[in-house]
């Protein structure tokens, strides 16, 4: 087949330069996933879908490996990875010890979109750490992701696989447009499910903390293991005060080339400012996007209105975000003015992710 000659020959291409001359992409098959792992054990890079987004994995073990994706990302050397793993038995290996309410919660929730934090052994590089005593671990609830990890050696460090600043990729495509040359494989397993990334726990000290909010609600985890906190840093987001103790979760996620601002309150008063705000800004010859819920999109009278999902349906909001973040960025609007989504389970990720996209550029109305 094509892709088993083209890529044979780029891996040797890249043996013998030193370089990656070009990604290959392929759809997820067995063959190509095989393929993927042989290149993951032999310290290379390859994109692939999870349940939330897009990953970019390199052997978690492997300290040359691990660097090579903050090159290819541009990502802060001080940025831990997460660590991916396709069974329980694997997580004893890596971590100190499984704390009883770690194992409650991995019972439940893994294969899942929620990442745990523990108390790293010696095995685990500090690259991939990035410098920190501890390593985030977490369980995807992809096949492909879990074929790939046991094809690759067990172990897989594996952030979001964006440019550092971009929205996190949830389609292959995504991934090549941010990735082409820079990585060796991209393995196609078409749009993720989820949308935003992992809900991210802390389980090092005796309450536990929930770092990054995600699909996982706090309701959900305290309803299996008590008292659970959230990082003040999440709950006062524009307050700079306060410092987050995932690291990530300190830069801007998201530089868009437009100034996002998020208009909250009453729905028809928010139509009308938004409305307002676009015909003011349209009249300065500025390009508009609008983020519009289901329900809204025919009040909206200018600029580039895009449906982000019903507000009924949040998993359709979560879904689409980054998205349509990502089309606004290729049709180069200058302002993007958003409703804002406090949904019941996963409003807090969704605003998340809107807030620090905007810079936490909110008017009330
Ligand atoms: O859904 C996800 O979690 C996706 C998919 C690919 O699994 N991955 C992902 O990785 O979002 P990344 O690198 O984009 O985000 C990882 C976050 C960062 O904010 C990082 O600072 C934090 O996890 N983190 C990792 N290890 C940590 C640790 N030991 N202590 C505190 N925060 C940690
Ligand atoms: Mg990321």
């Amino acid at each position: 087949k094509c892709y088993n000659i083209c890529s044979f020959f780029i891996i040797i291409k890249k043996k013998i330069t030193g370089k990656i001359m070009k990604t290959v992409i392929h759809k997820a098959d067995e063959k190509f996933i095989e393929e993927a792992g042989m290149i993951i054990k032999n310290g290379g890079l390859v994109a692939f879908p999870t349940e939330t987004v897009y990953g970019l994995g390199a052997n978690a073990l492997d300290e040359n490996a691990s660097s090579k994706i903050y090159d290819a990302k541009g990502r802060p050397s001080d940025n831990p990875l997460i660590v991916h793993i396709a069974d329980i038995e694997a997580l004893e290996k890596i971590v100190e010890t499984v704390p009883k309410k770690a194992k409650i919660l991995a019972d439940k929730f893994w294969p899942g979109p929620l990442t745990m934090i523990f108390r790293k052994r010696d095995c685990v590089p500090y690259k991939t750490s990035g410098g920190l005593d501890t390593v985030a671990v977490r369980m995807p609830d992809n096949e492909i992701a879990i074929e790939l990890i046991r094809k690759s050696g067990g172990y897989i460090a594996a952030p979001s696989a964006n440019t550092s600043g971009r929205p996190s990729p949830t389609t292959a495509r995504h991934v090549l447009d941010d990735m082409d040359g820079k990585i060796d494989a991209i393995i196609d397993g078409g749009a993720v499910g989820i949308g935003i990334e992992s809900t991210i726990v802390d389980l090092s000290e005796d309450i536990p903390v929930i770092l990054r909010p995600g699909y996982i609600s706090r309701e959900m985890i305290s309803d299996l293991i008590g008292e659970v906190k959230i990082d003040p840093a999440i709950l006062n987001m524009a307050d700079n005060g306060f410092k987050p103790k995932a690291p990530g979760m300190k830069y801007k996620h998201y530089s868009p080339k437009a100034d996002i601002l998020i208009i909250e309150g009453d729905n028809d008063k928010v139509i009308s400012k938004i409305n307002e705000l676009v015909e003011e800004k349209t009249r300065q010859n500025k390009i508009c996007g609008v983020i519009s819920s289901t329900e809204n999109i025919e009040y909206y009278k200018g600029g580039i209105v895009k449906d982000i999902g019903s507000k009924t349906k949040e998993e359709q909001i979560a879904h689409n975000l980054y998205g349509v973040f990502r089309e606004f960025d290729d049709e180069n609007v200058d302002y993007i003015f958003s409703e804002s989504f406090k949904t019941p389970k996963m409003g807090m990720a969704i605003m998340n992710r809107l807030l620090k996209a905007a810079g936490y550029n909110i008017i009330k109305v």
